[in-house]
């Protein structure tokens, strides 16, 4: 696959996956490291793995399953993301863009976007969600952007406005479900880079002065692409470590994972009570 993405290429992919609907969905969902729980509570549920969709990015990371989950929760009729790819993992950044373009030729025009960060924010701790309310684009900044290239008129503008990338109805509905069911639900800046090193001391003292409550290595690259193609968006990100500010501490891959199984089970909550609101 060439660097840049073209209409044909995502209306390949996004026809191996009409052909297997059987409703419309309202709805896409990505599911982060560890987070993939949640997609077991899909009801009536049709599995694609990301291997049948021509084109699609397969994740290479533990934790992440690898397959499209697409079915009925709280009413609405979800396609599920179980596990994404990331830049990291070798991929263009238009191919990380591609789950969300075919999402869009699917005609969804909302999407939940998740991750599992780590807390810059001292105030957080790991377990916590936090809505997202805005993002630093870093991986953007630096040159690393998944609307490089020739532009797709046919589904975005050239230059796409970003002044509110995180829909504030959808923030202001989490906030709701989150109060009436007692789930904690903290609010700040994510921030991405590209990984996979976990950052140093230093670069945490800086991604803090720049304004970040939480770090991470996915989501803007395609929240910027949902807002290309007009979606909107609600971003949550599960704390699964707190970022390590004084060198004392050592982040794993397994302390993320660890993390989820607290995550998963509010992120549940949280989600199912959104949809419900709808
Ligand atoms: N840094 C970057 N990405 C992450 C982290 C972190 O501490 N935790 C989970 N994803």
């Amino acid at each position: 696959m060439s660097e840049h993405l073209t209409l044909a290429q995502i209306d390949q992919a996004a026809e191996a996956v009409r052909a297997r609907l059987v409703r419309q969905p309202s709805v896409g969902i990505i599911l982060g490291s560890g987070l993939g729980g949640l997609a077991n509570s899909v009801e009536g549920a049709v599995h694609i793995p990301y291997s049948e969709i021509p084109g699609w990015p397969v994740s290479t990371v533990q934790g992440h399953q690898g397959r499209l989950v697409i079915g009925e929760l709280e009413g609405q009729t979800v396609l599920v993301m179980q596990g994404r790819a990331h830049y990291y993992e070798g991929y263009s950044m238009p191919q990380v863009g591609l789950p969300i373009r075919v999402m869009q030729r699917l005609r969804i025009e909302m999407v939940i976007i998740t991750n599992a960060a780590g807390s810059v924010n001292p105030d957080f701790s790991p377990g916590d969600l936090m809505l997202i309310t805005d993002h630093l684009n870093l991986i953007g900044m630096a040159g690393l952007s998944p609307l490089r290239g020739p532009n797709l008129d046919d589904l975005g503008p050239r230059f796409p406005d970003m002044s509110q990338v995180y829909d504030r109805q959808l923030g202001k509905l989490a906030r709701q479900v989150a109060a009436e069911a007692g789930i904690p639900l903290r609010e700040g800046i994510y921030v991405c880079l590209a990984g996979p090193s976990f950052e140093t001391p230093a670069d945490l003292r800086f991604l803090r002065m720049i304004g970040a409550d939480a770090v991470g290595m996915s989501t803007v690259p395609e929240a910027t692409v949902a807002r290309h193609g007009g979606q909107r968006v609600l971003g949550i990100s599960g704390i699964s470590n707190k970022a390590n500010l004084d060198g004392e501490t050592l982040t794993t891959h397994e302390e993320v994972l660890a993390a989820g199984e607290i995550i998963v089970p509010r992120l549940i909550a949280l989600i199912r009570g959104v949809l419900r609101r709808l």
